[in-house]
């Protein structure tokens, strides 16, 4: 059977509660082992698989995922459509914590990833087309989905992916809304990047955690961990019945 999907589960996403009749893969790719076992079941009646991007125990930093080889892996076991679940802080009005977003947009400033395919020597330079980085037809459905499912969901949005672990200055989110980004995670790239060198379609469904340093009514609260995994927790829920009708469940 075909994988209808692929999810890639972020930061207090570690597995997928409802998937059922559960096999586990661990493909070894030309780039590398993945960060975890990819774990194929069924969801609402379809085959889905799901990998938690930073290890099922959150072991690896954003800076420390092999991208290539989660990719790589998913594709590996019969995945081409990926929707990858992104922990972030919220910038701009629209997304405050427990805001569900699908961005359509990004700008990438992080650094000194491995981040594309074209890396060893010899391999084919690619240059893909990257203008709109998330696949539209994907976006179409998860923002049906979410109406359906009669979920709130914002449609639209740019994400800034930094490069982390640390959390963002006050001066830095400042930048960030000047320069258009309404979302800041540390994931989102070389991610999507990856997934386009790699034929995939690919779009992101961004959980609002928490305010960006300085960027809440509050402009001196301090991020936890603590209230991060609480509100993504909170979150989840909408997420999963977004989920369960996207695949028609
Ligand atoms: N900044 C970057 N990444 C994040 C944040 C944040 O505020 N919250 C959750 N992931």
């Amino acid at each position: 059977m075909t994988i209808e999907l692929a999810v890639i589960g972020g930061t207090g996403v570690y597995a997928l509660g409802e998937l059922a009749d559960v096999e586990s893969h661990q493909p070894v790719t030309a780039y590398g082992a993945p960060s975890g076992p990819i774990r194929v079941g069924t969801y609402a009646g379809k085959r889905v698989a799901f990998l938690a991007r930073h290890g099922e125990g959150h072991s690896l930093p954003p800076h420390k995922i092999n991208y290539r080889a989660n990719l790589a892996a998913l594709k590996a076991v019969g995945a081409n459509r990926v929707l990858a679940l992104n922990t972030v802080g919220g910038i701009t009005e629209r997304f405050g914590p427990r805001v569900l977003a699908c961005p359509d947009q990004l700008i990438d400033y992080t650094w000194g990833r491995v981040s594309t395919l074209c890396e060893e020597p010899g391999t084919e330079v690619l240059h893909v087309d990257f203008g709109d980085p998330y696949t539209a037809s994907l976006r179409s459905e998860i923002v049906s989905a979410a109406q359906r499912a009669n979920v709130a969901l914002v449609d639209g949005g740019c994400y800034g992916a930094t490069q982390g672990p640390r959390l963002e200055t006050k001066a830095e989110i400042a930048r960030m809304r000047r320069d258009g980004c309404d979302l800041v995670g540390m994931t989102g790239m070389p991610e999507a990047g990856i997934a386009r060198e790699l034929g995939l379609d690919y779009a992101c469904l961004a959980i609002v955690a928490n305010w960006a340093a300085g960027a809440g009514p509050d402009a001196d609260e301090v991020i936890t961990l603590q209230d991060v995994l609480d509100n993504v927790a909170a979150a989840m829920g909408d997420a999963a019945r977004l989920l369960r009708a996207m695949l028609g469940g």
